[in-house]
């Protein structure tokens, strides 16, 4: 199997994200390379996302032009893993008949014996994880092994080839069931995985050269696993992570508004590593909206959480989604999520147009019937109010030192916290050609400097500030291998 070239796209989470790495790290081992030219690869895999109908769409259209690439060459494996795989496999096979795999996020791990079944029938192979049983209890699920922890632990060290930064998942699945998300179905079953799994899977990505960890669950707040037949929680997760030494930066995302408990913000205030940044989706300013999508909490309880979690953690910065005309929102509901955009002081937000999606309890009891131009333009609104908060909140740190991870020329990061809008990308090409770092609470921060500094702790002085990043000059280091404290001379644009 020598020399056989793999070519995978990765469309949706950060969880996502991390799957396509732990099958990038079993093929590695099998002797597959990574090729960026999709048409010439031997096995074509597409990491799907069913959040939204867009991605889906975007997904259907990648594979339609797998095709004639396909016919050329019929050896070709063409796979579509993810959610989409496991939420409508039959829609795939009848759309797409060219597709020779198909396997949900649960059963990653046994992609490799899937393609030796197809190299040798040339049949289709599909592997879904339907029978994930909901019956019993999250610990009693948690205690259950999960086979595809294993892989996990057999992963490579880091983000998209970023070898300081690494995902680490805690939980899978979820059992919110919120009315408009397609999760619960797509990825099952919430169960939290062991708390010493965990822990030694940090330890092996720190001892590989990781400085900085982002937890990865769908409501991460929620973990719990048990040690010695004592619960352990969430809390205690990041305390015994903490306690890795040689990581500099624990991060998490995401967290279920309705159970964050008091010990985790303490937490968050006491540990070295617990960064000061809460990703805390919202989806809606109205508690009749909020209703509607069953989350399960109040505007009320929100706002409360939000101003008890800037008294417990110092500096905290917040993050948030929002979801625009969803179903039978009216303008009033709209301005009520705007004005909770003024009230919170959010760091940055997520807006998302409401998306149908097939066998979700909105789809089948209530009707979107917002049409998608008062979608677009409410999320116009949002972004501009959001926008405003932004600029002046990051005017406002001008003149201030901050200590920074430089992540290197990236315009990921920008990316990353720019809504899917136009507008949004616009902003986000600004940067290039310049070095990016990030603070505790996650902002971005441009620099001039060299690649040299690349994976250091550094500080740097905030010159100047748009709506997504701060501009700052270097003007000291953290790390011993630039001698702590020494002043980096670097001319500053
Ligand atoms: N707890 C998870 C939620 C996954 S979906 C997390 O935050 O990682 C991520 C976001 O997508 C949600 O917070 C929500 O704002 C948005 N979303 C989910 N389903 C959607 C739908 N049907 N239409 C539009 N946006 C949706
Ligand atoms: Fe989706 Fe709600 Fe869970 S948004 S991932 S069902 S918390």
């Amino acid at each position: 199997m020598a020399g056989k070239k793999l070519y995978i796209e990765t469309m949706g989470c950060q969880m996502n994200v991390l799957d396509s790495e732990l099958v990038v790290g079993q093929l590695n081992g099998r002797g597959y390379t990574l090729t960026d030219e999709m048409t010439t690869a031997d096995v074509v895999l597409l990491n799907t996302c069913s959040v939204r109908d867009h991605a889906e769409a975007k997904a259907l259209s990648r594979l339609g032009s797998l095709k004639k690439p396909k016919l050329g060459n019929p050896d070709m494996i063409v796979g579509v893993i993810g959610c989409m795989a496991e939420r409508d496999p039959d829609g795939i096979t009848t759309k797409m008949p060219h597709v020779d795999l198909i396997c949900g996020p649960g059963e990653l791990n046994k992609i490799p014996a899937m393609i030796d079944e197809i190299e040798e029938t040339r049949n289709r192979s599909i592997s879904l994880s339907q029978s994930l049983s909901r019956r019993s209890t999250p610990i009693e699920r948690a205690v259950e092994y999960d086979s595809v922890e294993a892989l996990d632990l057999s992963r490579s060290a880091g983000i998209d080839g970023n070898p300081l930064q690494a995902y680490v998942r805690v939980q899978r699945g979820c059992d919110k069931f919120c009315t408009f998300c397609v999760v619960p179905f797509t990825r099952g079953a919430e169960r939290s995985r062991p708390p010493q799994l965990i822990v030694d899977e940090c330890r092996m990505l720190v001892d590989r050269g990781v400085r900085e960890i982002t937890l990865l669950g769908q409501t991460v707040n929620s973990y719990v696993n048990q040690d010695d037949g004592k619960p352990v929680r969430f809390a205690e997760l990041l305390e015994r992570i903490d306690a890795v030494s040689g990581l500099e930066r624990l991060r998490f995302v995401t967290s279920y508004p309705g159970d964050f408990t008091d010990d985790i913000l303490e937490a968050m205030r006491d540990l070295r590593t617990a960064c000061e940044y809460l990703h805390l989706p919202v989806q809606s300013g109205s508690d009749a909206v909020l209703k509607r999508m069953r989350r399960q909490y109040t505007v009320g309880e929100y706002v409360d959480f939000v101003d008890k979690a800037r008294e417990i953690v110092p500096g905290i910065t917040l993050a948030s989604d929002f979801i625009v005309g969803f179903c039978s929102e009216t303008d009033d509901e709209h301005a009520e999520s705007l004005a909770l955009i003024e009230r919170c002081q959010f760091k940055n937000i997520f807006v998302f147009k409401y998306s149908e999606r097939p066998g979700t309890v909105a789809a089948k009891r209530i009707t979107d019937d917002v049409p998608d131009d008062v979608k677009r333009r409410r999320n116009l609104e949002m972004l501009h109010v959001q926008e405003q908060i932004a600029i002046q909140a990051n005017q406002n740190l001008i003149g201030q030192t901050m200590q920074i991870l430089v992540e290197g020329y990236s315009k990921r990061a920008i990316k990353a916290q720019v809504a899917e809008t136009e507008r949004g990308q616009e902003i986000g090409s600004e940067v290039t050609g310049q070095l990016v770092g990030r603070t505790r609470t996650d902002r971005i921060v441009v620099f001039a400097g060299e690649m040299n500094l690349v994976g250091r702790l550094i500080d740097v002085r905030v010159k100047a500030a748009t709506a997504l990043t701060l501009h700052g000059e270097v003007t000291g280091s953290h790390d011993p291998s630039c001698g702590t404290g020494d002043l980096i001379s670097i001319n500053v644009s």
